[in-house]
């Protein structure tokens, strides 16, 4: 298989190294706005550098993986579908529903597929969770706790084109939430703060925030995240049932510590962030495009799955800033 990447960032040349290393992909050929950038990446991996991304597109290619910075994935998107090839491509399609709107008809008038990079649907925890939701293990579900902790903020620079926090980082959750429990978010209440470093309060963002979404089966699910968690990367999900309840990303590497004197061990050497934490399942999830590719396997999540999630995200930006709960239908 040959396969075109584009964008050769954090994320990107991570992605990059998964499928040099992929049995089923024979060529890869990168591209990024800075050239130099994808031609180091496709240098360490011996790969194919294309200076740009037109000459990228010249290349006789079966697939695209789209890990540019987010401004440009509706376009790429759109690139890719007139050029009948199926994408991959990184959350989110667009930081609007208009946007994603525009790149999901492309898709579908070219009868292309796309695939979204949620790749927390591929984490072995997650994967649990959801069996067990549908096994009835549970019982009926009362209260979902999910929680994302990152170590320390990304450069200032990232934050006015990241969409905000709802929709740059609790996506992750709202994507994961409708997945494990199979249930929609109808209505959301959600606040934020922008306590720390000058330069969320000058983005318009803020450095925590806290959602409380109410699922169509009444289940009640709280949503927070924090850009500067002194402990470690956390990435976690409480489902609590009537019968039982779980949690994923709970194990010895989970940046909290118990302050009881009978407890046990303190945590040990806390995830360093995403790439680490989620290694598996970042190679997993091109493993199932590359069958999507291939005919041999359904998309794992299609652009649909990634405008249910925006929605979610719009919602809470609007309760916020509005000071009121939202209503996921009304997000258009
Ligand atoms: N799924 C996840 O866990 C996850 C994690 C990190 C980032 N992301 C997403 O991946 C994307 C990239 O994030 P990152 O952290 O790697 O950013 P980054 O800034 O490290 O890399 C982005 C790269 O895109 C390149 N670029 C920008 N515009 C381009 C264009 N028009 N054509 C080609 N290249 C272009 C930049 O030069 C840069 O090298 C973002 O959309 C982000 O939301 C997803």
């Amino acid at each position: 298989m040959r396969i075109g990447l584009i964008g050769t960032g954090r994320i990107g040349s991570f992605h990059a190294g998964v499928l040099a290393r992929h049995p089923e992909v024979e060529s890869l050929v990168v591209a990024d706005a800075d050239a130099s950038r994808a031609a180091g990446v496709a240098g360490a991996l011996g790969a194919e550098a294309a200076p740009d991304v037109t000459a990228l597109f010249a290349h006789p290619l079966d697939a695209v993986v789209i890990a540019s910075a987010t401004a440009a994935h509706a376009e790429l998107i759109a690139r890719a579908a007139g050029a009948g090839l199926p994408a991959f491509c990184e959350k989110p399609i667009a930081l609007d529903v208009p946007g994603t709107s525009t790149a999901l008809t492309a898709v579908a008038e070219a009868g292309t597929e796309l695939q979204l990079g949620f790749m927390r649907r591929f984490d072995a925890g997650y994967r649990a969770a959801r069996e067990a939701v549908r096994s009835g293990r549970l019982g009926r579900l009362h209260t979902v706790r999910a929680a994302t902790s990152d170590p320390a903020p990304p450069p200032a620079a990232y934050l006015p084109l990241s969409g905000g926090l709802f929709r740059d980082c609790l996506v992750h959750d709202f994507d994961i939430v409708r997945w494990v429990t199979g249930r929609e978010v109808v209505e959301v209440y959600a606040t934020g703060s922008d306590a720390g470093p000058a330069m969320f309060r000058e983005a318009g963002d803020v450095s925590t925030a806290a959602a409380l979404l109410t699922l169509d089966d009444g289940t009640l699910v709280t949503a927070t995240a924090t850009r500067r968690n002194g402990a470690g990367y956390d990435v976690r999900m409480e489902l609590a049932g009537e019968l039982d309840q779980i949690a994923v990303g709970l194990d010895d590497r989970t940046p909290l510590t118990s302050v009881e004197p009978w407890a046990s061990a303190p945590p040990g050497k806390p995830w360093t962030g995403f790439l680490e934490r989620f290694a598996p399942a970042y190679e997993a999830e091109l493993d199932a495009f590359v069958r999507l590719v291939r005919g041999e396997a359904p998309n794992p999540c299609d652009g649909l799955e990634a405008l249910a999630a925006l929605r979610i995200a719009e919602a809470c930006e609007r309760s916020r800033q509005e000071r009121r709960p939202a209503r996921v239908d009304a997000i258009d």
